[in-house]
């Protein structure tokens, strides 16, 4: 049975009027930076803009999850155990981080750690994940992200490849209302959604 307002898979044998409701695919996102005006912040708007048909993007605020500390690690506060459930709901991931002294802010990594604890609860194996990065710089974040990959080997999460998207300049390409104005950087955005949008479906639903 088709359900309303949902894409269609395929046509039933035996039931050519109705077909298949496909599974819409859940993105959840997160990052930015604590800044009011932050451009990966704006940079999570945007994807939730240019989500493929049959996806969406709930963005996650993360600015409450507090300092990790390992002494709570199995017993994590209330904020963690919603952003580890959230995660574990979610099909994929989207991250959007700044870069702070050629790597990955603090407050990016914190959330990585703190959710990874106690082992049980840990929501990132296998999940797949891609990465935006903008910045005032001309190398947009490059750094941050490789630093980032390298956390998602140890959790072994599952990174979409390309295209890597890394939005330099980034005052000169957002607007004062924080709208992406490059048209070259929102095309790849969407090669990347898409990208993460299919690898999340068909580790959903192998067959
Ligand atoms: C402490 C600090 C360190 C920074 N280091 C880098 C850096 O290593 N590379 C870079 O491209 N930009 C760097 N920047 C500039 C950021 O790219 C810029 O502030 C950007 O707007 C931050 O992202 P946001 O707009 O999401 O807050 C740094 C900014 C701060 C505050």
């Amino acid at each position: 049975m088709a359900i309303a307002g949902e894409p269609c898979l395929s046509l039933r044998f035996n039931e050519p009027k109705e077909c298949v409701a496909m599974a819409m695919i859940n993105i959840l996102g997160f990052g930015g930076s604590r800044r009011k005006g932050s451009y990966n912040s704006a940079l999570l708007r945007t994807a939730a803009q240019l989500m493929p048909d049959g996806s969406r993007l709930e963005i996650h605020d993360i600015s409450n999850i507090p300092m990790f500390d390992p002494e709570q690690s199995s017993n994590p506060p209330r904020t963690v155990m919603d952003f580890q459930d959230a995660i574990r709901k979610a099909d994929g991931l989207l991250v959007a981080t700044p870069e702070y002294n050629y790597s990955v802010p603090g407050y990016i990594k914190n959330v990585f750690d703190a959710a990874s604890l106690p082992a049980e609860r840990n929501p990132f194996p296998g999940k797949p994940v891609a990465l935006l990065s903008a910045s005032t710089g001309m190398l947009g974040g490059a750094r941050a992200q490789y630093h980032l990959r390298q956390v998602f080997v140890f959790l072994d999460m599952i990174p979409v490849g390309r295209p890597e998207v890394f939005i330099t300049f980034a005052n000169q390409k957002f607007n004062e209302n924080l709208e992406l104005r490059d048209e070259n950087s929102k095309e790849l955005i969407r090669k990347l959604l898409f990208n993460l949008v299919s690898l999340s479906k068909k580790l959903k639903s192998p067959d």
